[in-house]
């Protein structure tokens, strides 16, 4: 932390309370349920989660502790055993075995409704399969898959043997899968032929081939048939589902464990090279999934609910699988990009499935924005009763759109804040009672104590920025980075003693509302996704003719944050012309990262902008990247020639 507080400029005073309708029919219907509930919350979180546990989620071993806090470790129900499939599946069955739990459609147009009992036939040959593989509780799979639905059975799968399992996102490269493979321990890479994405077959067993040589923990691969194009099938290490499953029981008994056994864990970049595992167990992690669904989707038993978001990030996690499956819900599912064939088919998709509840993305907003208004026009959108947003700060202007053009001025929008390692939505509007602005995630959720604070953990005075911590442990926070308790306290638990450091800033207005201004630390949100540019640098770097590489976001129209790179070069990198050296640079790092990672603008310099100490001035990088005067102090900097040669 180098600055004391934020400054922020945003003023927004358009408020949108929830429509009278929406309101009597809510969960949640008045400001005063809410504080009463927040209230209790945060003055009496043993009572309240205690209470929640009990009732929304089905217990084998019921438990009789609710918290026990080891500064800066916590358990959830530490004496209690559930199974999450169970309570996901086997618990719907009486009363719900027919109604649809997953809608799917496949980019080419083919699709599946799958209902409870369907899906839970699904799960359990699945996990039948693994058992037969010597896949067991305690292990660890990988899975590295299209957005079919054997990815949500795959899941479910896993959770249902007490098997940790670690989704990672299809776009993500053979190293990539390798490093995370290594870090977990994966006994078992779970994957399919091939993805369909912008009518493209993506070649997923191929990356998961050539990620194994370098996977020495990894002793079965499992296929399953999608895209039907040839692939390389080693035959001892490698199954076809179809195969492995064709003669298994579809009963499965659920492996009950323990609320603290680890549920998953999911990689999520931070400001240093090497990504993340974040550990999420399992009571308390279902627990804030199923009741955040609940209250600010306001999930109802008619509902059809989509997250257009992808399984392998945690919004797929929490929002496509545990949260909506937990309650009941009928959650939409589609494999493929939001332009294929065109800008037009999600608006068609929620027309088809009468989807009511819809949660997507700003840079997709963004996206359709620009594709004009024509294609949500051409669409009957009058199922909808609820829109969501996460991933980013919203732009005001593209929230306005969102509410006026996609929910017709009918839908409350939930801003939803939060993050990998929380588990489950923090900060939001409960949709039936809190007034939004447009910009604004608005008010914490139950068990949720924000605060604003300086670098000295000081609480900055209203309407400044600072930095946005959480001063109350909850059930669905993650328990550690796997293998590395001492990274895990270092990050979150060291710049304000006691308190979860969140990375991002915020301010909090007059009328107590949260205002998110992103991410303080060396990590970029791009479309959404975190990548940490310490990341992109180091495969820059790797490659033999960079000598150095700095990496810092600027504003992109559609990606909300874009990758520029500012590289020197080694002698070698000057026998190339540099529209060949940048694209060679770029796929060097699609292949070291994954496509999402590629750089926007690659610029070749002689030097770096350094301090006399040697540390590269990234502020002034960042003006340059933004084509912004700099601003600040620059008399710390070595040589004030760099600064004119970069910005030519
Ligand atoms: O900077 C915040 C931003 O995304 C970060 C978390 O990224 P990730 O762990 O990949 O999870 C994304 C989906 C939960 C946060 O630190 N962020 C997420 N949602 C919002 C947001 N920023 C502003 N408003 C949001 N609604």
């Amino acid at each position: 932390m180098t600055e004391t507080t934020i400054s922020s400029v945003l003023k927004e005073d358009r408020m949108f309370p929830p429509p009278e309708a929406f309101q009597s029919n809510a969960h949640i219907k008045s400001m005063a349920q809410y504080d009463k509930l927040w209230n209790l919350a945060k003055d009496q979180p043993e009572v309240f989660w205690g209470e929640q546990a009990k009732d929304l989620l089905d217990w084998h071993t019921p438990f009789s502790k609710v918290m026990e806090w080891n500064d800066p470790f916590v358990k959830w129900f530490s004496d209690g055993e559930l199974n999450a499939s169970y309570n996901c599946l086997d618990r719907h069955l009486e009363t719900r075995g027919n109604k649809p739990a997953i809608i799917w459609e496949g980019e080419p147009g083919d699709s599946r409704i799958i209902s409870y009992r369907e899906l839970y036939e699904e799960v359990c040959r699945f996990a039948n399969g693994l058992k037969k593989l010597g896949v067991q509780k305690g292990d660890v799979a990988t899975i590295y898959m299209p957005m079919i639905p054997e990815l949500t059975i795959a899941v479910l799968a896993c959770a249902r043997l007490g098997v940790t399992h670690s989704v990672i996102f299809g776009g993500f490269s053979a190293e990539a899968i390798a490093d995370r493979n290594n870090d977990a321990s994966a006994k078992i890479v779970i994957t399919a032929d091939g993805g369909y994405r912008r009518g493209k077959v993506i070649p997923l067993k191929d990356q998961v081939d050539a990620s194994i040589e370098h996977s020495p923990t990894v002793e079965h691969v499992l296929v399953c048939r999608r895209t039907r194009q040839d692939i390389t099938m080693d035959p001892i290490r490698d199954h076809w589902l179809h195969e492995l499953t064709s003669d298994v029981s579809s009963d499965c008994p659920p492996e009950f464990v323990n609320s603290e056994h680890p549920l998953f864990i999911l990689y999520t970049s931070g400001s240093t090279g090497k990504p993340k595992g974040i550990k999420h167990t399992t009571g308390g992690y279902l627990l804030g999934a199923t009741l955040s669904s609940r209250f600010i989707f306001d999930l109802k038993e008619d509902d059809i609910y989509w997250c257009t978001a992808d399984v392998g990030w945690i919004t797929g996690h929490s929002y496509i699988v545990y949260g909506p499956l937990a309650n009941g819900t009928t959650s939409v599912m589609y494999e493929g990009a939001p332009n294929h064939p065109d800008f037009g088919r999600f608006w068609s998709i929620v027309e088809r499935y009468d989807v009511s509840i819809f949660y997507t993305a700003p840079t997709a907003i963004r996206a359709f924005i620009k594709a004009g208004d024509e294609l949500p026009k051409k669409h009957d959108l009058s199922s909808l009763r609820l829109l969501g947003t996460v991933g980013e700060p919203i732009n005001p202007e593209a929230w306005m759109w969102y509410h006026e053009v996609i929910g017709q001025k009918r839908c409350p929008i939930v801003d939803t804040w939060w993050q990998t390692e929380t588990g489950s939505i923090m900060i939001a509007p409960l949709p039936g009672v809190t007034p939004t602005l447009p910009g604004s995630a608005t008010k914490p959720f139950f068990g949720v104590v924000p605060e604003i604070v300086d670098k000295k953990g000081q609480p900055v005075p209203d309407g400044h920025g600072g930095y946005l911590v959480l001063s109350q442990p909850w059930p669905s926070m993650l328990r550690t980075i796997h293998g590395d308790d001492d990274r895990f306290k270092e990050t979150y638990w060291s710049q304000v003693p006691g308190k979860y450091f969140t990375g991002d800033g915020a301010r909090q207005d007059e009328n107590g509302y949260y205002w998110i201004l992103g991410r303080i630390d060396d990590v970029l949100n791009v479309s959404g996704h975190r990548l940490s540019t310490m990341e992109i640098e180091s495969a820059l770097v790797s490659h033999p003719a960079v000598a150095e590489a700095a990496v810092v976001g600027m504003p992109h129209d559609l990606k909300g944050e874009g990758i520029f790179c500012f590289v020197t070069l080694e002698g070698a990198g000057s026998k190339l012309s540099s529209d060949e050296l940048k694209s060679q640079l770029t796929s060097h790092v699609a292949s070291h990262i994954g496509a999402i990672a590629k750089p926007d603008e690659i610029r070749f310099t002689d030097a770096l902008p350094k301090t006399r100490s040697g540390k590269i001035m990234r502020r002034l990088l960042r003006d340059i990247a933004a084509g912004r005067e700099t601003s600040g102090d620059t008399t710390t900097l070595e040589d004030h020639g760099v600064l004119d040669s970069l910005r030519q």
